[in-house]
């Protein structure tokens, strides 16, 4: 391929500066070199087009050592280049747009490229040769141009054009740099702003949560703004942006490999279940070797988010790419009707135009075959019933074409600015002192004027100008999906319109969508319910852990920020995902409650058969002589004892709880009196023996009665203050342990407790110390020794219960109490009958008087 236009897309140095010298010895101009527009016809008044009609897939070498890299001839470019023939030839033969006038074009070929652009600019402005109307002739018959593609290349034109006043009219250059009116004073574009793009995109990743996506970009203007504007809609949203890769045309290879070698590195999240949301800023020129590159390491599963540049690239439409980019989905610009577009493009043929060797070369990547001989390429003679290739089929297909309806405006928008401008009324024109242009001699930044105001219709849709010479922000979402032969389509799938109001502007057909794989794109997985994120630090807040709320807290929505703390009365479910009612807790009839029940009733009954045993033998010495009263009293409070344990198990409600303690110590109280009443008569009994010393006399059974009823009596008196002051009640304990609610009883006031306990006490120290001082006297059955061992029993249990019952937490204490009740009643029951009951039944012998006094004379 180096036919002379392939040659020009390949730039030596010198070239860099092509200005018209005047060389000193000679009286003409001369060229620097010969700039071939692709395609030219003459008119009145002339536009100048730019097109890429070829681009490089790497990028010039800059150097000395120079080598033409190889240029490919880009169809759909050309398509665009036959749209502004055919709409210059519309507008001539239309007799109400620009009647008395012709336009003329000359269309140039920028090679996709910045520094190509540049000359092409260069190309526009100068003359053909050095005979014709040039620069050097006098003014510029260029009017404006229509131009260029890639934003990149637009920036430079737009440079050159600037000192001339020359307008431009953008067919795709969508970079939201050139907003800055300063910078770009000339330019003017069909195509919306990027920065609507952006939002439109920004919304659709929201919209199907894709919330950690990576980014690539060509290396150039466009690539840049729109990255930089996509981050900016983001803010704010729940998107995080992973990964950011420049792809620069040169190190394309390298900008894979980071790319790939990240995918693999962080290959869990991206390899296994979850595919990539990849968003790609970038044309399909320099997208291509990214992509063989990608498809040689055969990923699939990707999610490409498509920038307007690529989304209806024809390139990739053949059937080979649906694997690694079907389901690809992004915003398209409009599509709008060119009449004729297709009947002229089918009429373009070499065998038309065979001095147009852009038209060999059209042949050429079309079909495949040379269409004329000799053909400087190693392609064999066309036939002339070759078949389109696969991909460049799409060049026919002129359903809807976007890029080459905006060149179609473009060329009407010049037109009408053109028409206006003729129909200036003299004295009310836009120009100094209202004054008209000169239709004979019309400057380009007089035609600015004009242009910043037009306002027509096409096919309905409106064309006009804002202030920064955009136009209005309208997209079709577009779907890659797999047509009839196995290629891909374009198919939309819906659309954003930026002129509806916030938040209405995207409509997504969801059902008409075919999607690559998976569209799961997250950093980290959601967190499930009973547990919350945590961001990890320094990381975007895309990836998190979760960690389970802790007892006590739930979450019941997946993705939740923060744990919720349970009422006071609930407790977190196992799964931590719902607040349950806490647990009560109480002596309840577990096996502690059964045991407790079993142990008191059996003592009950136990001293209630001593009871009968001793009312049956109550006749007998060994009653007779130790005062069967006191003993009978004794038994029957012991069995109130042991059933008052009773009263501990169970719920507490307010009747237990005030039944508690104060049965518990009045039984007490009087068990204890009885058995001090029994000592004080013991001791009485001996030292009535001693002359003028007779106690017995004032211990009668009516005093020990009056002893007994008195003494218990005052533990009567505290009890009723007790319960009338501050009684006890039923009480939810929460602190002890924060997930149950321990049901147990308040004391009400403690000093009345341990008032209770203390006389309890009291009495009992007493009794000890009065069985202590009668326990040596004389007689085999002292009964004093049994009592001051049973006391003793009594105390020690009772003191090992105090440290017990205030450290045990409510239920607990309940069941400390509880066994010391039953404890000490045995230890009673036991130290003080079951002597008794043993010689009774089996003793008989021994139940004699003789014998219990000691005076056996055996
Ligand atoms: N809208 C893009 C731009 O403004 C379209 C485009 C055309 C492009 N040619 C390109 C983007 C080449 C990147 C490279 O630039």
């Amino acid at each position: 391929m180096t036919s002379p236009l392939t040659l020009f897309c390949s730039f030596y140095p010198v070239l860099a500066v092509t200005f018209v010298s005047l060389v000193h010895s000679e009286t003409f101009c001369r060229l620097q070199n010969h700039f071939e527009p692709a395609f030219m016809a003459q008119g009145d008044f002339l536009l100048g087009g730019i097109f890429p009609l070829h681009y490089n897939q790497e990028m010039p070498d800059l150097n000395s050592t120079y080598r033409p890299p190889p240029v490919n001839f880009d169809p759909r470019a050309f398509r665009w280049a036959l749209t502004m023939i055919l709409t210059v030839d519309e507008i001539n033969q239309n007799k109400e747009l620009l009647p008395n006038h012709t336009l003329g074009y000359k269309i140039f070929d920028s090679c996709a490229y910045p520094l190509t652009g540049q000359r092409a600019a260069l190309a526009v402005l100068n003359g053909v040769t050095e005979e014709g109307h040039g620069v050097c002739s006098g003014a510029s018959p260029l009017l404006a141009i229509i131009g260029e593609s890639g934003s990149a290349q637009s920036i430079v034109v737009s440079r050159i054009l600037r000192p001339f006043r020359i307008p431009m009219i953008s067919y795709f250059s969508s970079c939201a740099c050139f907003t800055d009116r300063q910078k770009y004073p000339t330019f003017f574009r069909v195509i919306p702003n990027d920065d609507y793009q952006v939002k439109a995109l920004a919304q659709l990743l929201v919209h199907f949560n894709w919330t950690w996506v990576g980014l690539i970009r060509g290396d150039h203007e466009y690539g840049r703004f729109a990255v930089q504007g996509l981050l900016r809609e983001l803010q704010g949203t729940k998107v995080c942006v992973g990964d950011k890769y420049f792809q620069s045309f040169k190190n394309s290879i390298d900008a894979l490999c980071i790319y790939l070698c990240h995918i693999i590195l962080s290959g869990l999240v991206i390899r296994t279940s979850q595919a990539k949301v990849v968003v790609v800023f970038s044309a399909e020129g320099e997208m291509t070797p990214f992509l063989r590159d990608y498809m040689e390491q055969n990923i699939t599963g990707i999610q490409w988010v498509a920038s307007e540049a690529w989304v209806t690239a024809s390139v990739f439409s053949g059937s080979v790419y649906y694997p690694y980019l079907g389901g690809t989905i992004g915003f398209g610009i409009k599509t709008g009707y060119i009449p004729g577009l297709g009947d002229f493009i089918q009429r373009v043929t070499p065998y038309v135009y065979p001095s147009n060797p852009l038209m060999q070369e059209l042949w050429e990547a079309l079909y495949g075959c040379a269409p004329v001989s000799p053909s400087d390429s190693d392609l064999p003679l066309c036939s002339g019933d070759e078949t389109l290739l696969e991909k460049h089929a799409a060049y026919m297909n002129t359903s809807s074409p976007r890029v080459a309806y905006n060149v179609y405006k473009a060329v009407y928008a010049v037109a009408h600015s053109l028409h206006n401008l003729f129909l200036c009324q003299p004295g009310a024109g836009p120009f100094e002192n209202n004054s008209c242009a000169q239709s004979t001699n019309i400057h380009p930044w007089q035609l600015q004027q004009y242009l910043q105001e037009v306002q027509f219709t096409i096919n309905g849709e409106e064309v006009n100008f804002d202030l920064k010479g955009d136009s209005i922000p309208y997209y079709d979402i577009i779907n890659w999906q797999r047509g009839a032969s196995g290629n891909i389509e374009f198919v939309p799938v819906g659309l954003f319109d930026g002129t509806k109001a916030a938040g209405q502007e995207l409509v997504i057909k969801e059902d008409r969508i075919v999607w690559a794989g998976h569209q799961m794109s997250v950093c980290s997985d959601s967190c499930a319910p009973g547990s919350r994120k945590a961001v990890r630090r320094g990381e975007l807040v895309c990836c998190f852990d979760c960690v389970p709320c802790d007892s006590g807290k739930i979450s019941n929505e997946t993705d939740s920020i923060e744990c919720r703390e349970c009422p006071e009365d609930f407790w977190s479910n196992s799964d931590r995902t719902a607040c349950i009612p806490k647990e009560v807790e109480f002596l309840a009839y577990d096996t502690v409650g059964i045991v407790l029940t079993v142990i008191s009733v059996v003592g009950a009954c136990l001293t209630i058969a001593v009871l009968v045993i001793f009312f049956y033998h109550r006749n007998t010495p060994i009653i007779r002589m130790n005062n069967s009263e006191l003993s009978f009293f004794i038994l029957l409070s012991l069995t109130l004892c042991f059933l008052c344990c009773l009263v501990f198990i169970g719920e507490p409600t307010a009747w237990s709880c005030m039944l508690r303690h104060t049965v518990f110590s009045i039984t007490f109280s009087l068990c204890i009196s009885c058995i001090l009443g029994k000592t004080l008569v013991v001791l009485a009994a001996f030292t009535a023996t001693r002359p003028g010393n007779n106690l017995m006399k004032w211990l009668g059974p009516k005093q020990q009665r009056a002893i007994i009823f008195i003494s218990t009596l005052v533990q009567v008196v505290i009890c009723v203050a007790w319960l009338i002051d501050a009684p006890p009640h039923p009480f939810r304990n929460m602190e002890y342990e924060r997930s149950k609610i321990i049901l147990e009883c308040s004391n009400g006031s403690s000093l009345a407790f341990w008032c209770v306990l203390g006389y309890i006490g009291l009495q009992a120290g007493l009794c000890f110390l009065l069985a202590f001082l009668a326990r040596n006297l004389p007689g085999n059955f002292n009964e004093a020794k049994v009592i001051t061992f049973s006391i003793l029993i009594f105390c020690a249990v009772w003191l090992a219960f105090i440290p017990a019952y205030i450290s045990s937490p409510g239920n607990y204490a309940d069941a400390v109490e509880s066994f010391a009740i039953l404890a000490s009643s045995f230890g009673l029951l036991l130290c003080l009958f079951v002597p008794k009951c043993y010689i009774i039944l089996l003793k008989p012998e021994k139940n004699t008087k003789q014998h219990l006094i000691g005076k056996d004379k055996k």
